[in-house]
């Protein structure tokens, strides 16, 4: 019996803007993705002749990285930034608490700007709440937006920088129910309150980004003491982590039963991103559009430790998870205005890996290349129809209402000048390419087609030093004349297919 398989894409159905930010990064200093991921010194080889690794910086500018968060992670809820600026050579090194090892301060703010400005970045600042102050924080903003004749705007100017920074984006805290001071929900409001009040007032075009959790019980507390102040608040952030052993196995040892647990995980995720949006809604009822951040993403294999500063290697299998939850970000772009996957070098799930002089480019990498051709189009509804490739554990099935995994996984979206059709799909079957009707509801003329898929003979392939293509995309364009096109999708592949309308 042949199985059928159709993606309908309902050009009517806008869901919202794809918030470019949604494919954004995150940079923390920890274990080698600053030193040497990001900044390898002036003398080094591979610098750009400023401090910058040339890969790093070219790596991120293709795949059009939006917004890049810094310093941290837990490192920000330590991190005085005033040890980061000035001449480098009196910068103090000082312990780097959670990630072990010593911190030299050489990449600081006005590094971070600069090296944003390279990519075409927009900087995300995490101020620190767990050690630091309202005042410290403050202090930060002015050094980073204002334009007087101030002490830390004059400090900015009397390094070298003339023009303010115009940060946009600020986190307040991280991790504030863990590793950025194990507060409770209730305490971290007030905590809130009094960070963003005085951030607010001395810059009011600033975005503030609140500290949320995937716990109900976090989100609720939280937004509940938060009710009467809810104008401080513009995004409420959550973490995930695929962070389970056992059930997903290792970054490139895995079963079949282990790829096909994680991926159908991303259902826990949209439980998460259901929830928050709960919370969201519920205390801010409708005075306030708060939209959701998830900050931190990704899959943490158990390799990745404190000891190896978080570094595991990137399969293909990894690649796949990232567009299936690129996927779902897309169908939740009426809420989901910020994501960033952790971290873009040398730690968890990276877009590049280094090892001396040398970078590779992971599987990830290629995702984020062809997910960026969704950047500010706006969202469709998709139906996506093919037959179930894992059932999940019955129990799971039942208590968390979650469903069987489909072979097939879409997303897609239209250029704003109504003509350019994006659409990407993944085939999560290990052993079954599908060949799908692609559609759409008002039956307009498809004309010429790309398909670019990344894929490689095995889901555990991935790319290292020896052999840095092993996990690679090849391109095929094609004149189509009808509305309806048939595509075959390789088993374990991730499709990016740009269609012109007529
Ligand atoms: O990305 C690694 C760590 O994971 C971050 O520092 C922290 O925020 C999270 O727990």
């Amino acid at each position: 019996m042949v199985e059928e398989c159709s993606i309908d894409i309902k050009l009517d159905h806008h869901i919202d803007l794809v918030d470019k930010n949604i494919f954004g990064h995150f940079i923390e200093h920890l274990g080698r993705c600053i030193y040497p991921g990001v900044w390898v010194g002036i003398s080094s080889k591979v610098s750009d002749g400023n401090g910058f690794r040339k890969d790093t910086v070219k790596a991120l500018k293709s795949i059009s990285a939006p917004v890049i968060r810094w310093p941290g992670g837990c490192f920000a809820d330590y991190y005085h930034w005033m040890d980061g600026v000035g001449p480098r050579e009196s910068r103090p090194r000082r312990l780097n608490v959670w990630w072990k090892g010593e911190e030299s301060n050489a990449f600081g703010t006005d590094e971070f700007i600069q090296f944003c400005k390279m990519v075409g970045a927009e900087p995300y600042i995490c101020v620190n709440v767990g050690s630091g102050c309202p005042e410290e924080a403050l202090a930060w903003l002015e050094y980073c937006n204002l334009s007087g004749n101030t002490k830390y705007a004059n400090m900015r100017v009397s390094n070298g920088h003339i023009e303010p920074y115009n940060v946009r984006f600020w986190d307040v805290g991280n991790e504030s129910w863990g590793c950025g001071g194990n507060f409770d929900p209730v305490y971290h409001a007030w905590e809130y309150r009094r960070f963003s009040t005085f951030l607010k007032r001395a810059d009011p075009s600033i975005k503030l980004v609140a500290c949320g959790h995937i716990s109900r019980d976090w989100n609720f507390r939280f937004m509940e003491a938060m009710r009467e102040y809810i104008h401080l608040i513009d995004y409420l952030s959550i973490h995930y982590y695929f962070r389970n052993g056992q059930r997903y196995g290792d970054d490139v040892n895995f079963t079949d039963e282990q790829y096909f647990n994680l991926l159908y995980d991303v259902q826990l995720l949209e439980y998460q991103i259901k929830q928050a949006i709960y919370a969201i809604e519920f205390f801010s009822e409708g005075r306030k559009d708060i939209g959701l951040i998830v900050d931190e993403w990704g899959v943490w294999h158990p390799q990745a430790t404190v000891e190896t500063g978080l570094y595991q290697q990137n399969t293909l299998r990894d690649a796949i998870l990232a567009a299936s939850v690129l996927n779902l970000f897309i169908s939740y772009s009426n809420k989901i205005k910020m994501a960033n996957i952790a971290q873009a070098v040398n730690v968890l799930q990276s877009v590049c890996l280094t090892e001396g002089d040398e970078t590779i480019l992971t599987p990830t990498y290629h995702v984020f290349s062809m997910f960026k051709h969704h950047m500010n189009n706006i969202a469709l509804a998709v139906e996506c129809v093919s037959p179930t490739v894992w059932s999940g554990e019955k129990e799971a099935t039942v208590q968390r209402k979650l469903k069987p995994l489909k072979a097939l996984d879409a997303s897609a979206s239209i250029g704003q000048d109504g003509k350019n059709l994006v659409v990407t799909v993944v085939n999560q079957s290990l052993d079954k390419d599908y060949t799908a009707k692609i559609r759409n509801n008002r039956g307009i003329k498809f004309l010429e087609a790309k398909i670019v898929s990344l894929n490689a003979n095995d889901v555990r392939a991935y790319n290292d030093f020896e052999s840095k293509e092993n996990v690679k995309t090849v391109e095929e364009t094609f004149t189509v004349n009808g509305s309806t096109l048939e595509l075959n999708f390789e088993r374990h592949s991730v499709n990016l297919l740009t269609l012109k309308l007529e």
